[in-house]
């Protein structure tokens, strides 16, 4: 069974030297014998500093990308390997950003995830449809279809990975799916990684997209909602501080 949620902070490309420790001296200082499991995926210039300011924090590192070659001849790319030196235990693969802005395809999601297991690091694999694919009634086939490919390729280590559906229309948007909206989508996962493994119920399903202080409690409260993946809301101390305490 799932123990405990996960609410993880993706910083995505913000951040900076000074600021960083500010943030999470603020988080720290908030911080009260948490009993939910608690990440920050920053940009990987920061994974040395943050490893620095969360040594011995109950704050987990998360990195937000990795490549899903092992080592080489890739300019700009960093390895699960190297990750793995800077105490990264979380990383976030197959973000819609990444999806729509880098060309990831399902494939190259799933040999990103292949890569961080192999590496004893735990993938936040990200699933999510567009508010086109929404409003035409193709949200169910399209994450199927997203994580099928990722079932395809790691079936046997499945119940390691830590899902996230991330429905595009509700990130950065301030529009937040509904409960129910929400609960649905993590259902229809939830059935297909039973299908594929007998440890599927193991498995936490963090919801995103402007998840806030406000709405935390209510989608938290969902049966198969184990957690969040929080933007906007993780670069300001007492909003992520408000949705750690949700779910508690
Ligand atoms: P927001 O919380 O800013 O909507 O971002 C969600 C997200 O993309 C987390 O990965």
């Amino acid at each position: 069974m799932r123990t405990r949620k996960l609410i993880a902070g993706n910083w995505k490309m913000n951040g900076g030297l000074i600021a960083n420790v500010a943030l999470l001296k603020a988080i720290h200082a908030g911080l009260h014998n948490p009993s939910c499991d608690i990440a920050v995926c920053v940009p990987s210039a920061f994974l040395a500093q943050c490893q620095t300011l969360l040594a011995s924090s109950p704050i987990e590192l998360g990195a937000q990308d990795l490549s899903q070659h092992e080592a080489g001849a890739y300019t700009g790319e960093i390895s699960a390997q190297m990750l793995k030196e800077f105490g990264v235990r979380y990383v976030i693969v197959g973000h819609s950003e990444r999806r729509q802005y880098h060309a990831e395809s399902d494939a190259s999601v799933a040999s990103k995830v292949q890569r961080a297991l192999a590496n004893g690091i735990t993938p936040i694999v990200c699933v999510g449809e567009s508010l086109a694919e929404r409003e035409s009634g193709q949200t169910d086939e399209v994450v199927k279809r997203q994580l099928a490919a990722v079932i395809h390729l790691n079936g046997h280590c499945i119940s390691e990975i830590v899902l996230a559906y991330e429905p595009i229309w509700a990130i950065g948007t301030g529009k937040t799916a509904s409960p129910e909206q929400a609960q649905a989508v993590h259902a229809v996962l939830r059935g297909q990684l039973k299908a594929a493994s007998d440890h599927a119920e193991r498995v936490r399903i963090l919801y995103g997209g402007s998840m806030n202080a406000a709405n935390a409690a209510t989608l938290l409260a969902q049966p198969d909602i184990d957690g969040g993946l929080i933007g906007g809301a993780s670069l300001k101390p007492q909003d992520f501080l408000a949705i750690i305490d949700s779910a508690a």
